[in-house]
């Protein structure tokens, strides 16, 4: 889809991945409604953005009653004539620790942020999503590799991941496309030190969160419907497919390793 003049709501907007592509689809003359917690940050992102007149913002928790505040929002903005084109599903948390260490309220707030609320922002912009229109999910390598010390992000990336390729053969030929796309891991506040510090010294690599705006970029302007980041994270996925043992005796050998980080404070 060409971008230009596209009205796109983006979710976790403030964010590392959501700030970095909020200024590239400005830049690419792209409409913007920008989501998240925080009035100022939103503000500020808003300001330092092309165009910054022609976007919009919106402080919606999508822990709490965030889904409905922004649902009501792109109805009244039907009702004036603004229709949206894109949804990016992009808001996202993890807290990296054994099951055992994680609390109830961790793995309640990660299941609802990162599976909850893209299937129910999806299903309201059913009711408002312009056609042709896309809906772009932001997965993880993690969505097809069990990893340890990420169980329940696993868990609830995985779930988006199925959720996407369901609802795109769900909606063949209404003109809405639903892409997924997986970025490895990306320098970000995600990412405290300690899975910093573990990702260099297991040889991880990871991204910039302005190489994965532009790979999102590239992935909506092509309509890709599923996107891999990294290599060779891409590799991996394919093999934990087919042959999940061998993964499992290359993660075994990081095994000590991760739970000394896993249990280190942060
Ligand atoms: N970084 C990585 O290594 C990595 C790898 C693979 C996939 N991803 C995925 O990429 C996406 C973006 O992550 P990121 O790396 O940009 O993380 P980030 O810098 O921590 O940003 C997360 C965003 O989610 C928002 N958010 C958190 N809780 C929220 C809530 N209750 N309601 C509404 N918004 C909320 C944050 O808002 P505030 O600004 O208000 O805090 C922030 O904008 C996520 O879906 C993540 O799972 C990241």
């Amino acid at each position: 889809m060409d971008l230009k003049q596209k009205r796109i709501l983006l979710t976790g907007a403030t964010g590392g991945i959501g700030s970095a592509l909020a200024i590239q689809l400005a830049k690419q003359g792209a409409y913007l409604i920008l989501a998240g917690r925080k009035q100022t940050k939103l503000d500020e992102l808003k300001n330092s953005l092309e165009n910054a007149s022609e976007h919009l913002c919106i402080r919606a928790d999508l822990e709490a009653d965030g889904i409905e505040t922004i649902n009501t929002a792109c109805l009244n903005w039907k009702d004036q004539g603004i229709y949206i084109d894109i949804v990016i599903n992009n808001a996202g948390t993890n807290t990296f620790a054994y099951l055992a260490q994680q609390t109830a309220a961790d793995i309640t707030r990660e299941t609802q942020l990162n599976m909850l609320a893209p299937i129910l922002l999806s299903q309201h912009a059913l009711s408002w999503l312009k056609r042709p229109g896309i809906i772009l999910n932001i997965g993880s390598t993690f969505s097809a590799i069990g990893y340890p010390g990420y169980s329940t992000y696993c868990a609830t990336k995985a779930a988006i991941h199925r959720f996407s390729e369901a609802l795109q053969r769900e909606l063949t030929g209404t003109g809405i496309q639903v892409l997924y796309l997986a970025p490895r891991a990306t320098n970000t506040k995600l990412n405290d030190q300690r899975v910093t510090e573990l990702n260099t010294l297991l040889g991880n690599k990871t991204d910039s969160p302005e190489y994965v705006a532009s790979e999102i970029i590239a992935t909506l302007k092509a309509e890709t419907k599923y996107r891999w980041l990294g290599w060779p994270e891409k590799l991996f996925v394919r093999l934990n497919q087919l042959l999940p043992s061998v993964v499992s005796s290359s993660i075994r050998k990081q095994h000590t390793r991760i739970t000394e980080f896993a249990s280190k404070s942060i």
